[in-house]
């Protein structure tokens, strides 16, 4: 009814502007005194972490692009190897996994069927395994050695938007508290990073104010046939998630691809007044990173795109080139997702409704997939 909706037009809606507090109640009671990342859920178990040389995280859907993100921390942070695969192939191709491999789970629901069978054949396969989960009690955590849970409060919506960037945020802090119980960050610098995690639910309010702006944009292309997503680092999983929203929300041919892959093959398939989103880096993380971007902007604008950049506050380089710019606030650049995806979000909600699209049931689409 609308009353559950809290007065806005759908449980999407509600649901994107839940994710301040859906960043700030996943990091609640796990930021000890001293700053640094102390999991409650995970006291007394820190074999899991030292025990291992491995990291194989599994999940389908959203789920599997909050684990591309946090592949990227947890390497960066813990220096463990990390592989995240569809847990749909992954039980199915005769892994590599023993004692030494912990098995992270990230499922919104706790009851997808294809992930609950990679967590089963993992545990029977002998690795070690962690649920990351939104759901008390569900089946995925109860079949896990722990459970690290998002607070992302119930989400009704089929399309996953506040339970993504929870998830993005459990698995930060996971990847701190491993990289605190095996050493290798010191406190000091976790004690940075717990700073820059408190400081995002704050960016992404700034982030929701450009909620018009971004509806506006919907419109005007809600008639296009495909859109392009490219991002790099951690805004190739940010590409691949905007890409996945507008399929699921709006029936629009949409495709992610890693930014320096556009060479290879997907510049191909631009024409003049193609539509492409481009989550450009922070200059102030890899310079070289963010000029190898806006060079594939110049490149794609050079044969007709029509740009859509996603970029920091003040990054004036890209301004020449784009179309559109949407800025987000300036974060410590492995936070950027956090606040790269609303803008996705919005826009393909945005653009569903443009069309008259029912966006909390898209048509297909279950919330949970129970079955294999
Ligand atoms: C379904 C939903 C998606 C979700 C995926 C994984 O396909 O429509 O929104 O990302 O399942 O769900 P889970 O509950 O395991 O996170």
């Amino acid at each position: 009814s609308a009353s559950d909706k809290g007065g806005w037009p759908s449980f999407m809606a509600k649901e994107i502007t839940e994710q301040p507090d859906a960043v700030a109640n996943t990091l609640r009671g796990r930021i000890a005194a001293d700053e640094t990342v102390m999991i409650p859920e995970l006291d007394g178990l820190d074999d899991l972490f030292t025990g291992i040389n491995r990291i194989v995280v599994v999940a389908a859907g959203t789920a599997s692009y909050a684990g591309l993100v946090g592949k990227y921390a947890l390497e960066k942070w813990a220096r463990i190897p990390v592989e995240v695969e569809l847990s749909h192939e992954f039980r199915y191709r005769d892994p590599v996994i023993d004692a030494q491999t912990l098995v992270v789970s990230i499922s919104q629901s706790g009851e997808t069927m294809d992930t609950l069978m990679a967590v089963k054949y993992a545990r029977e396969n002998g690795a070690k395994t962690l649920s990351i989960c939104n759901t008390q009690g569900a089946t995925i955590p109860r079949e896990s050695d722990a459970v690290v849970y998002t607070h992302a409060g119930p989400e009704v919506a089929v399309a996953s938007t506040k339970a993504f960037v929870a998830q993005i945020t459990a698995i930060y802090l996971l990847a701190l508290h491993v990289a605190r119980v095996r050493g290798t960050v010191g406190t000091a610098e976790l004690a940075g990073f717990t700073a820059e995690l408190r400081a995002i639910p704050e960016k992404i309010v700034t982030v929701l104010e450009q909620t018009e702006t971004i509806t506006q944009l919907a419109h005007w292309m809600s008639d296009s046939r495909a859109i392009l997503f490219l991002g790099r680092h951690v805004g190739f999983p940010i590409a691949l998630e905007g890409a996945l929203k507008l399929k699921e929300l709006a029936y629009i041919h949409a495709e992610g691809f890693a930014a320096g892959e556009l060479k290879h093959g997907p510049i191909a398939l631009i024409e003049p007044g193609q539509p492409v989103f481009v989550v450009v880096p922070s200059p102030r993380g890899s310079s070289t990173l963010h000029s190898k971007v806006v060079s594939n902007i110049q490149e794609i604008r050079a044969r007709g795109a029509r740009v859509i950049a996603i970029a920091e506050a003040g990054d004036a380089a890209v301004l020449p080139f784009v179309d559109t710019v949407i800025h987000i606030p300036l974060a410590a650049p492995l936070f950027e997702p956090l606040l790269a995806v609303v803008p996705m979000q919005i826009f393909a909600m945005e653009l569903a409704n443009a069309k008259g699209l029912d966006v909390d049931q898209p048509r297909n689409l279950a919330k949970s997939v129970t079955v294999e």
